[in-house]
């Protein structure tokens, strides 16, 4: 069942994330080569807290962290540990927040300091086909015209799509459905409804598309060591454009004044 969003949900969503998205701003600041990912959880607990939120990841299916932190080849679900991240790492920043029993979901990926070319375009390309994504996210489209444009987008360009983890609803509960491939799967495929409230995720990785899950039973690498990135907004779908719930409270208040 898919739950459509009243307006008071959809206010509330607003509230989860904005709160997500300037958590994964600031968090995103904080990262400069030295610090280790327990550094960076442990700052974004601080910065969660601060906004009057609560990890939606800690204690979910006995997840131990705050947010998730993949570095390089790492894909998702990244596990705080005393590793330092160093310049030219790439290090995927997840966080979902939770305001008022409602979740926001959002991640990034950024270099320390910089990075070589091929992992540069591989973030610039990731982030596209986000936007891509959200682009086809409109009432009366279907959820596989989304994954039809982030695949593409993301092939086009000489990356590939990580086949294992999809997109999803997301509300009172942080997998909800729908699922929301980054692939075309031959499935049936719901349409979209103005109400909807979808986190939209491309996982990209630069060489094969192949995953495994490392001993520590979380964290989810490419299977060729190659570099691997990740975007995510949560989206209100509407009649009309798409609503980006996730950005951070700067980018509104730049937007309102214009
Ligand atoms: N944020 C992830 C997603 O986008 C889910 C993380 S689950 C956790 O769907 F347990 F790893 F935190
Ligand atoms: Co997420
Ligand atoms: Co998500």
């Amino acid at each position: 069942m898919i739950v459509l969003k009243n307006e008071r949900d959809i206010e509330a969503m607003r509230v989860a994330g904005t709160a997500a998205g300037t958590v994964l701003d600031e968090v995103a600041m904080f990262i400069a080569p030295g610090v280790s990912t327990r550094e960076i959880d442990l700052y974004a607990a601080s910065r969660i807290k601060q906004h009057g939120g609560k990890s939606a990841f800690l204690g979910y299916r006995k997840y131990p962290d705050h947010v998730c932190i993949s570095v390089n080849e790492e894909v998702v679900h990244g596990l705080a540990t005393e590793r330092r991240v160093q310049f030219g790492d790439i290090v995927s920043l997840d966080v979902g927040v939770v305001v008022n029993g409602y979740i926001g979901d959002t991640a990034r990926t950024v270099a320390v300091g910089g990075c070589d070319l091929l992992s540069q375009k591989l973030i610039d390309v990731t982030e596209k086909a986000l936007y891509e994504g959200i682009a086809q996210a409109v009432a009366g489209n279907r959820v596989v015209d989304i994954s039809r444009a982030i695949q593409t987008y993301v092939e086009v360009n000489g990356f590939s799509v990580v086949r294992e983890f999809v997109g999803h609803g997301v509300g009172k509960r942080m997998h909800e459905e729908p699922q929301i491939p980054n692939f075309v799967d031959g499935k049936s495929s719901p349409k979209l409804r103005a109400g909807m409230t979808l986190a939209i995720e491309p996982m990209v990785n630069a060489g094969r598309p192949e995953v495994q899950i490392l001993s520590d039973g979380w964290t989810v690498v490419a299977r060729d060591g190659k570099p691997s990135a990740h975007f995510e907004h949560t989206v209100l779908i509407t009649e009309k454009e798409p609503e980006i719930l996730t950005w951070p409270e700067k980018r509104q208040s730049s937007l309102k004044a214009g």
